[in-house]
């Protein structure tokens, strides 16, 4: 396929908006797949994984290969499937790096959301053309003029641009081929010019090594060649390449232009670096540039529930991150949990999924502590990094050199209906956002209008359940996005519980001092409903530096042991109530409080 009959694209769209549907009409109507549709399997082709299929998002990126005949000639059409959360806004760019066009999908019931903008500013930044498709005609609830002109109020986009359609039923999906063909642009680069792979995606195959997905920038990759990464300069030999048709179909060759895959005795999924560029050995090219790393915002201990898993859960977490790159793995161990290890997502979706992939995949059973961010803590010389809860200095404590803690802050936006603009209102600020704003989106003024509420906001305060709140308090119709905005000089303090005067690590939490006294109190009273009563009195502490901000104490539970002695035998009576007393001293003097691990679950979970 010479470039001109080539065109890369991607579907990008608020989730739920129908990017797998479409995806997989697509599929069908260019003859890539007949299978799935006359099978008893209905579920998109495209979504490949359990969790994905249960949560109806699309974590990783799929691509696929189709050819299309339009006006007697054939095309090559290779779709490069994003991903629809917030989340993985990573994936969606480097998938974006790879494609001309883009297919903007907005659901014709749902209108505009605050993805289906984040995409478009991001489509629209790499020069992407970009075709508007107007989603789910097919239902009554469907206002095609109305999201029409949303559309174009809010991206400029004219009218006669948009393309009604109905992934479900087909209606109007040849005239996206239509538009794919004539209005994207063939990838530029000549096959006669040095060969330039553009590595944009990777997974691991246990029996051929690292497979990664590469776009052609130009020139000719061919089985055998030696190549090289610029990033690395490390050399490989390609031992296999095709393209996604959908699934893997081996060709000979991949010309300028193409996007396929390839194995090259790449042993370490660490070594395909996504962003990268590869190259014949011994010539000299330009990398491609513009690409930011995977930056992992959250972080949380895993722990096996059976301490005794421990090996297990760290080899299926190694696999596990081996098909997903972005997860970054420590060790470290927890007096209360034992040994665990320390894993950084991309955010808290990406932490959920990465737990359910850990148990369906895996089979394993995990507890995850609290969802930290990473802090910055600012000495005199120089700055520390500090994610786990553990490592954060005692700021109070006079002799610590502490000059200044700084937390990451996110730019949000939320698309709502007006009515709900109050409480959406409320919520943020109840979560320190600052710098709160809104705008109309609809010019129309009726009730329905929505309303984009902008706000910066501590990225803390948002990756736990802020998303939850945000559903729930707007009856579901809020959406949310943000992007990183950099960091900012906060008053945090670390908050320690102490059960008998001894702090438990795993509990360990950074907050914001005005929260000190409302999260104490929640967390100190969680506490002495889950643990069980001791045989002596339990203070449990919820304190910060030095002070206790809350306290709650269980009380002890009397074990009656001389209920059971009959009269008379009173030196046997005091013996035993000395016993009693000396047992209950030493469990107090040695400070260890019978907590079962459930407990700790309970906690943890309740969060
Ligand atoms: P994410 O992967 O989560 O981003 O979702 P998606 O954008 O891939 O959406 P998906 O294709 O999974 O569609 C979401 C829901 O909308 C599914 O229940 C689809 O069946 C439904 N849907 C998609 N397109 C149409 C359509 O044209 N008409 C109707 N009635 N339903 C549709």
């Amino acid at each position: 396929y010479a470039c001109d009959r080539i065109r890369n694209f991607s579907i990008i769209a608020h989730i739920d908006h129908g990017k797998s549907t479409l995806a997989d009409r697509l599929l069908e109507l260019t003859g890539t797949i007949q299978t799935v549709s006359k099978g008893a399997s209905t579920q998109q082709f495209l979504d490949k994984l359990k969790v994905e299929r249960e949560r109806g998002i699309t974590v990783k990126a799929q691509t696929a290969s189709m050819f299309h005949a339009h006006e007697g000639q054939e095309y090559l059409l290779n779709l490069i499937d994003t991903p629809g959360h917030v989340d993985f806004s990573w994936e969606v760019s480097r998938s974006m790096s790879a494609c001309q066009g883009a297919l903007l999908l907005v659901d014709a019931t749902q209108g505009v959301q605050a993805q289906s903008l984040s995409v478009f500013h991001a489509a629209r930044e790499r020069g992407l053309t970009i075709i508007p498709v107007l989603n789910k005609i097919d239902l009554p609830a469907a206002q095609p003029e109305r999201i029409t002109a949303q559309m174009e109020a809010i991206f400029g986009i004219q009218p006669s641009e948009v393309l009604p359609i109905s992934a479900k039923t087909g209606q109007g999906v040849r005239d996206v081929l239509r538009a794919i063909v004539e209005r994207i642009p063939s990838p530029e680069g000549r096959p006669d010019d040095k060969l330039k792979a553009f590595l944009f995606d990777s997974s691991y195959d246990r029996y051929r090594g690292v497979i990664s997905l590469v776009s052609i920038q130009s020139g000719i990759l061919r089985k055998g060649d030696r190549i090289a990464s610029s990033h690395t300069k490390k050399k490989y030999e390609v031992t296999e390449l095709g393209i996604m048709h959908p699934e893997e179909v081996p060709t000979n060759d991949l010309h300028s232009g193409q996007v396929g895959y390839i194995a090259c005795n790449m042993k370490q999924s660490s070594e395909a670096h996504i962003g990268d560029t590869l190259h014949r050995v011994g010539e000299v090219i330009e990398p491609m540039t513009g690409f930011q790393p995977a930056k992992a915002m959250v972080f949380a201990g895993i722990y096996p529930i059976d301490s005794n898993d421990f090996p297990k859960l760290e080899e299926s977490i190694k696999r596990l991150t081996l098909t997903d790159r972005s997860v970054t793995v420590q060790r470290e161990s927890s007096t209360a949990l034992g040994q665990g290890n320390r894993l950084g997502f991309l955010g808290s979706l990406h932490m959920d999924v990465f737990r359910q992939r850990l148990e369906d995949e895996y089979d394993a059973n995990v507890i995850i502590t609290a969802p930290t961010v990473p802090f910055k803590v600012i000495y005199k010389d120089r700055t520390v990094l500090v994610s786990n809860p553990t490592d954060f200095p005692d700021v109070a404590d006079s002799t610590s050199k502490v000059r200044e803690i700084q937390e990451p802050i996110v730019k949000a936006s939320i698309i709502v209906p007006e009515v709900y603009v109050g409480d959406m209102m409320e919520l943020c600020f109840s979560h320190r956002a600052e710098e709160l704003d809104y705008r109309y989106l609809d010019t129309s003024g009726a009730s329905s209008s929505r309303v984009i509420l902008t706000c910066v906001i501590p990225l803390s305060e948002i990756v736990s359940d802020f998303f939850d709140k945000l559903k729930s308090r707007s009856s579901g119709f809020a959406s949310f996005d943000y992007e990183a905005a950099g960091y900012k000089r906060s008053d945090l303090v670390k908050m320690m519980f102490l059960l008998n005067n001894k702090p438990v690590d795993a509990l360990a939490l950074i907050i914001h001092r005005s929260a000190e006294q409302s999260v104490g109190r929640l967390w100190a009273k969680k506490l002495h409903k889950v643990i069980p009563r001791q045989l002596f009195e339990v203070p449990i502490q919820a304190v910060v530096g030095k002070k206790v901000v809350a306290r709650e104490t269980l009380s002890a539970m009397r074990a009656d042991v001389t209920a059971g002695l009959y009269g008379g035998h009173y030196e046997r009576k005091m013996k035993h109530l000395e016993n009693q007393k000396e047992s209950k001293r030493k469990m107090k003097r040695i400070g260890s409080v019978d907590l079962p691990q459930e407990a700790f679950f309970d906690i943890l979970r309740t969060k």
